[in-house]
């Protein structure tokens, strides 16, 4: 199927490892290009630059800490005279600590909370003016924002906020632009590895319908269809990648 995604410009947070940078290669090989947002690893948003300039697309890195609005601002200020559109906007970072409920800090929960809720909102709105018409924005949350869990309470309510922030952003932006989430399960990434190692050997055959964990292309490939023109009648929705995991 052809995805439509011929010459668009992608930016993409999180694409320093993991399922953004996953996503950032992905769009590439359906002929994007890509700015390769990081924060804390130049080298691995380099490292997906080269690999997008590899599949023949353009590439640009850009570092921010997404939690802090006035670096979000200042990157994009300086990203407009590279590339003054954008047709699609993947807000992918994201962080999350394991700890247990009654161990919890108010500075731990702001801090997780600012980076997984106020970081999509600062990059969304500093991003508005360079959407164009007929842009999509794909936003990542998580099962764990529609379940819930116990030991990362403030990364699963910022999730669920991410969700509603999604739904309130499609409102607001549409016809124009078109705003949807995906919410993946456990996958096999850095912040994958550090909540399965506390779960239990055999948890993923216990709860997964899948049986087993995603790899971050099964997360990426639903994020670059849903991001693509071929889904333009989508816009508002959530979409589930969790192996089984919730069932609604
Ligand atoms: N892996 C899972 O099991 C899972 C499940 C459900 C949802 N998700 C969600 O999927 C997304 C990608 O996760 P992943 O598993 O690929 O994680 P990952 O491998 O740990 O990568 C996290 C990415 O977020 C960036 N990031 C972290 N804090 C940031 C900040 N303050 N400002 C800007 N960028 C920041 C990191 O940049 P640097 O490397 O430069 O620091 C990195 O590129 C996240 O939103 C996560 O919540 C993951």
């Amino acid at each position: 199927m052809d995805l439509q995604l011929q010459d668009k410009v992608a930016l993409v947070t999180g694409a320093s490892r993991g399922i953004g940078a996953a996503t950032a290669r992905l769009l590439a090989a359906e002929g994007v290009d890509v700015v390769a947002c990081y924060h804390a690893h130049r080298a691995g948003a380099e490292q997906t630059a080269d690999a997008v300039r590899g599949l023949g697309r353009r590439a640009w890195v850009l570092g921010m800490d997404v939690a802090d609005a006035q670096q979000v601002a200042a990157a994009f200020a300086g990203l407009r005279s590279q590339t003054p559109r954008l047709d699609i906007l993947v807000l992918c970072s994201g962080q999350s600590t394991v700890t247990p409920f009654d161990q919890m800090t108010p500075e731990e929960w702001a801090h997780i909370v600012a980076i997984n809720l106020n970081g999509p909102f600062h990059v969304l709105h500093a991003a508005r003016p360079l959407l164009a018409r007929g842009a999509s924005v794909v936003t990542v949350a998580s099962v764990a924002g529609q379940t819930g869990v116990p030991h990362h309470a403030h990364y699963a309510a910022a999730k669920a906020g991410l969700i509603n922030l999604t739904k309130s952003a499609a409102r607001a932006l549409a016809p124009d632009v078109r705003v949807n989430c995906v919410a993946p399960g456990m996958t096999l990434t850095e912040m994958g590895r550090q909540t399965t190692t506390a779960l239990a050997p055999d948890y993923a055959q216990k709860n997964l319908l899948a049986g087993r964990f995603a790899e971050p292309d099964e997360i990426a490939r639903v994020i670059v269809f849903v991001s693509s023109p071929v889904a333009g009648f989508m816009t508002g929705a959530t979409l589930d990648i969790n192996g089984g995991r919730l069932l609604r």
